[in-house]
């Protein structure tokens, strides 16, 4: 086994030691006092979102409180959370939760910092730029097309697994091409457990854990090592390819990573591609996938949108023609735009910004010290009814009224925002309408207890849906 740590280059700024409230003589926003010790932990662990929601009601835009002995600013209000994604970038790090994720990730995209983070990203912008995305939108089409196939009316579907299943189909092709199902399943398996073992992880300093000698603990490595063992093997099988226009590859895009290079000409290494390959398909599959099962399940609860999506869907030429979009079609999809924009204010894949403040800094008015945990929240953001009235209420039809365009920044960040911004958002927002629209093509969905139409929440690293989320298909045709 791979010695299971993740330290930190020797290139990355220096994190200033955490924070703790008593001795801190500074000036800090509200928050709640010291409280029974344990008390707010357990809440904290219990429901993250909905404890910062609270606090947002109770102390306003910026809040101060204390966990596990280590200062948090919760950072709410647009201003605060563009400050913190984008006019500040370079005052922050990732914070709580990327260390263990870096466990997997290594230096990719998600979990590195600068330098590497610039360099990596330079290269690895092309290959998600909109232009390249009509090659990725015949692969989407294709496996949405394989997954929805086996569907059966009268089936109760597993709309959680399946949507985790064809997302994750999707990115193995897309990254490995024809050489994605010899992997797939395995790939699967280790993914589940490294994801789950991941998202457990807003409490600063659980890394420590890992290191324990118990079965659950030990799975995360093993998971962690065969992913990696998997992803080396298919980059050396496509080193082994000569150069000379044969490799049957070349179109697809791990094939694109191994050629990218740098302005001055320097080349992704063997271990980087690894560390990018690993981070584009954690990165690219579970936010997505949730995204669609949340929006399954708006759908099913909201017949009137349903029904305009439905009437989208039967538009398409695309889907009557049994054929792949173009970029253009499936984006020139109104209604299919508008639910998904209103699935992620509701239900933000990723429904917090973690980050570590380097430096002392000044973020919209607030006196961030140097060492404090910062926290900015989509969840939190999206669901304040100053920009979205009746913010609890699904209602895809607010965005006619307020189109994105007119927020505030900072007000609506499902992708983040400034250098970090997410890689994959065109990408994500293209397979999401893709799948969405197939769906209603063919069939209807109802929640299996009508009692429930929606699922609970279980956030983790993620906002996922709780449980399988079954679902009862009807044919549409
Ligand atoms: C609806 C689906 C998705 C959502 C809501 C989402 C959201 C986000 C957010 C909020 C961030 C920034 C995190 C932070 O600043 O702490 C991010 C980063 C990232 N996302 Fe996504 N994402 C989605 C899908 C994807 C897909 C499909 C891919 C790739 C195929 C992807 C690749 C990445 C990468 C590589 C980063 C790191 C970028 C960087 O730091 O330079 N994401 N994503």
């Amino acid at each position: 086994m791979r010695a299971f740590t993740a330290p930190r280059p020797e290139a990355y700024a220096p994190v200033p030691p955490p924070l703790r409230r008593r001795g801190f003589d500074g000036p800090l926003p509200p928050g709640p006092g010291p409280g029974v010790p344990g008390v707010r932990l357990a809440r904290f662990l219990a429901d993250t979102p909905g404890f910062l929601l609270e606090l947002h009601r109770r102390h306003g835009d910026a809040v101060t409180f204390e966990l596990n002995r280590q200062l948090f600013l919760g950072l709410f209000a647009p201003a605060m959370v563009d400050g913190v994604l984008v006019r500040h970038t370079r005052s922050f790090v990732k914070g709580v939760g990327f260390e263990r994720m870096r466990k997997v990730l290594g230096e990719g995209l998600l979990t590195n910092e600068e330098p590497i983070h610039l360099r990596h990203r330079r290269m690895l912008q092309a290959p998600f730029h909109r232009d390249r995305l009509d090659g990725y939108a015949a692969t989407m089409a294709e496996a949405t097309a394989g997954e929805l196939d086996r569907w059966r009316p009268g089936d109760i579907v597993a709309s959680g697994p399946r949507m985790m299943a064809l997302t994750l189909d999707i990115v193995a092709r897309t990254l490995f091409g024809t050489d994605a199902s010899a992997h797939s399943a395995r790939i699967a398996t280790s993914m589940e457990v490294a994801i789950d073992r991941i998202e457990r992880t807003m409490l600063p300093g659980l890394d420590r854990l890992d290191r324990l000698p118990l079965p659950w603990f030990q799975a995360f490595p093993r998971a962690a090592d065969d992913l990696a063992e998997v992803a080396e093997e298919l980059i050396a099988g496509r080193r082994a390819v000569p150069d000379a226009g044969v490799d049957p590859h070349a179109d697809d895009l791990l094939g694109l990573l191994l050629a990218l290079r740098d302005e001055d000409g320097s080349q992704l290494s063997d271990d980087e591609v690894r560390d990018e390959v690993l981070t584009l398909i954690l990165s690219g599959h579970e936010t997505t996938a949730n995204v669609l099962t949340w929006a399954l399940s708006y759908l099913a609860a909201h017949p009137d949108t349903r029904a305009a999506l439905e009437s989208e869907a039967d538009a398409q030429a695309w889907l009557a023609e049994g054929r792949a979009p173009s970029v253009e079609e499936a984006m020139d999809t109104e209604v299919a735009g508008r639910v998904l924009l209103e699935t992620m204010r509701l239900a933000p894949p990723v429904w917090v910004a973690p980050r570590r403040a380097l430096e002392d800094v000044e973020v919209a008015g607030v006196e961030v010290p140097g060492g404090a945990h910062v926290l900015v929240s989509q969840y939190v953001t999206h669901r304040d009814p100053r920009w979205f009235p009746d913010p609890d209420r699904f209602d895809p039809d607010r965005w006619l009224r307020t189109p994105e365009r007119e927020l505030p920044r900072g007000a609506y960040v499902p992708f983040g925002g400034g250098n970090r911004r997410c890689l994959g958002e065109h990408f994500a927002l293209l397979e999401s309408r893709i799948i969405l629209l197939a769906v209603a093509h063919r069939f209807r969905l109802a929640p299996s207890d009508a009692r429930r139409p929606l699922p609970e929440a279980q956030p983790r690293a993620t906002y996922r849906p709780r449980g399988p989320v079954p679902m009862r298909v009807q044919a549409r045709r």
